[in-house]
């Protein structure tokens, strides 16, 4: 199906090309309703889109593109367990999970939940046996630090949210990830902690994957050096779907929590993957994380979609990147704790839906995945916001803040939200070349440094902001903004036709990496590369030697 000939697109755009001419500001000055009608709500979670550069017709003409798209009936087929990861054959069902209410859900006839209940049940009464010290090192002693050894969706997740939740962390061990097979990683990480009451986590879907297995090996001989071989297997957990390649490693069985096929990487932190968030924060609070994912999957499911919260983000998306040509998105939280969610979504949403072709295999004729990149403020505004104010290309952006700080330095938190709000507003606003006029004019400049000035003053305003506004980031809240995006990826994927849940395209770069291990040793010089690749490895190989 081509989305561009669909008699929705079109309208899309010839909204667009009338749209476009009238600034966002004037939207305002024209509705004084606009940000009641353009901003949506779950309790305390206010999600603003009414500086996003649409009217109420645009987000009519988009809910109709998800009808047209199917993307109610691709929704209601992920909840459902059909297999809709069609070039892995696998269900979708990371909303299982998090699921407390009674029913089955099942995948070809078969009631995943009461694995997911037990397997739940066993990783949490470990992290509190953690916490408690009843699970003990070799030497009995508490158990003072974790490293969780994993990559991609087996560290982001967790790390994003074990630094999230600090406040909530502030009694369990001190948590570590390590995940790049840089070893400058590992052996920092392995400087700081002490062997004796220090517990490893070796966190794979698949129990393969070379930078996790490889810091593993590194992370067992430094243990057994220190703690005597016969002590290690007390210092070493794992979660994984392979028990095969977790007891051929050499950890037990019965110290491995497993998770399914089922739940892709990437959308993993709320299976056994989690472990870390748990022994950080406690299953109690570990559960209310689950209980917001399940208060934002409720709602999705049952919303009607102009007041689908992510439907609208989603549609939203696809409104930024292929209607008006907005490349990429920046995720800038005013909330230090959520330092590491740039990073997850990037995963989330690059990793989801940076494909080229649709589930039939046939090209999809827009844009795909926006490019998703950000940093906290305000840190960012002393970078990279010059650009978004001023420069020739457009970022879509979230912004995301608490109204209530989570920290023990209270007054800080009207600088920060005074920024939040100021920055959003002087994105919408802009500043007109009349406006830079006056301003110098009443600054008493006179006429020359005005009009030589004036021009470097101009902001074009209109620049598309969602503002997410929540009282605390406690376990609850970020339980229901990590849904939020997981579905809002799955509305875009669902538009574009696309499977969220395979990741063909790391393969490619995994296997050459493979090839070229051997060679970087090998007694000749590579030839067997384009010529680059070549020169590369032979100078490396040059290097090395000396
Ligand atoms: O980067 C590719 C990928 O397969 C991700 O999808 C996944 O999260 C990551 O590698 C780690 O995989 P595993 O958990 O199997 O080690």
């Amino acid at each position: 199906m081509s989305l561009r000939s669909l008699e929705v697109w079109k309208k899309l755009e010839a909204h667009r090309d009338q749209l476009v001419t009238v600034p966002v500001r004037q939207l305002f000055a024209e509705d004084p309703a606009r940000f009641s009608r353009l901003s949506l709500r779950m309790d305390d979670l206010l999600v603003d889109v009414s500086k996003q550069r649409v009217t109420t017709e645009t987000m009519g003409l988009l809910a109709e593109l998800a009808r047209a798209t199917g993307v109610e009936a691709a929704r209601d087929r992920m909840f459902a367990g059909e297999r809709i990861n069609g070039t892995e054959q696998r269900a979708v069902l990371h909303t299982a999970l998090r699921r407390s209410t009674p029913g089955a859900v099942l995948v070809d006839g078969v009631d995943v939940m009461p694995g997911v209940v037990a397997g739940r049940d066993a990783f949490l009464a470990f992290a509190e046996d953690v916490r408690a010290g009843r699970r003990t090192a070799a030497n009995g002693a508490r158990f003072t630090d974790v490293v969780n050894l994993g990559i991609g969706g087996s560290d982001l997740g967790p790390a994003m949210a074990v630094e999230a939740l600090t406040p909530y962390g502030r009694e369990g061990p001190r948590l570590h990830f390590v995940s790049n097979v840089d070893g400058a990683h590992l052996d920092e990480t392995l400087r700081v902690v002490p062997p004796a009451t220090t517990l490893f986590i070796v966190a794979s879907k698949t129990f393969t994957t070379q930078e996790t297995m490889a810091n593993a090996r590194s992370a067992r001989a430094w243990m057994a050096a220190a703690v005597g071989e016969s002590a290690v297997g007390r210092h070493f957990v794992a979660v994984s779907t392979n028990a095969r390649e977790v007891q051929a490693f050499g950890i037990a069985a019965a110290e491995m929590f497993g998770f399914w096929d089922w739940v892709g990487g990437r959308y993993s932190l709320w299976s056994s993957i989690g472990l870390p968030i748990a022994i950080a924060i406690g299953a109690d609070r570990f559960r209310a994380l689950l209980a917001g994912a399940e208060d934002m999957d409720t709602h999705f499911l049952s919303a009607p979609i102009d007041a689908n919260l992510p439907m609208v983000l989603g549609l939203l998306g696809i409104w930024n990147a292929n209607l008006l040509d907005i490349e990429t998105h920046a995720v800038l939280p005013y909330d230090q704790y959520l330092r590491r969610l740039p990073a997850f979504l990037q995963q989330l949403d690059m990793e989801s839906n940076g494909k080229g072709v649709r589930l039939d295999g046939t090209p999809v004729d827009v844009a795909t995945g926006p490019i998703v990149w950000g940093e906290p403020g305000t840190n960012g505004q002393h970078a990279f916001y010059q650009l978004l104010h001023q420069g020739r290309r457009v970022v879509a952006a979230d912004f995301l803040a608490a109204a209530e700080p989570a920290h023990g330095l209270p007054a800080h938190h009207p600088l920060l939200l005074s920024n939040v709000f100021a920055q959003t507003e002087a994105l919408m606003q802009g500043k007109t070349l009349d406006e830079a006029r006056a301003e110098l004019t009443a600054a008493g400049l006179d006429a020359g440094e005005v009009a030589r000035l004036a021009p470097h003053k101009v902001f074009p305003g209109s620049r598309p902001t969602t503002t997410l506004l929540y009282r605390r980031l406690d376990p609850r809240t970020l339980g229901r903004l990590l849904a939020l995006y997981e579905h809002k990826v799955f509305v875009m994927g669902a538009v574009w036709g696309i499977n969220s849940f395979d990741q063909w395209g790391v393969e490619l770069g995994k296997v050459l990496a493979n090839r070229i291990l051997p060679e970087l040793d090998a007694p000749s010089d590579a030839a067997g590369h384009d010529g680059s690749t070549n020169g590369l490895i032979n100078h490396a190989r040059a290097l090395r030697r000396r």
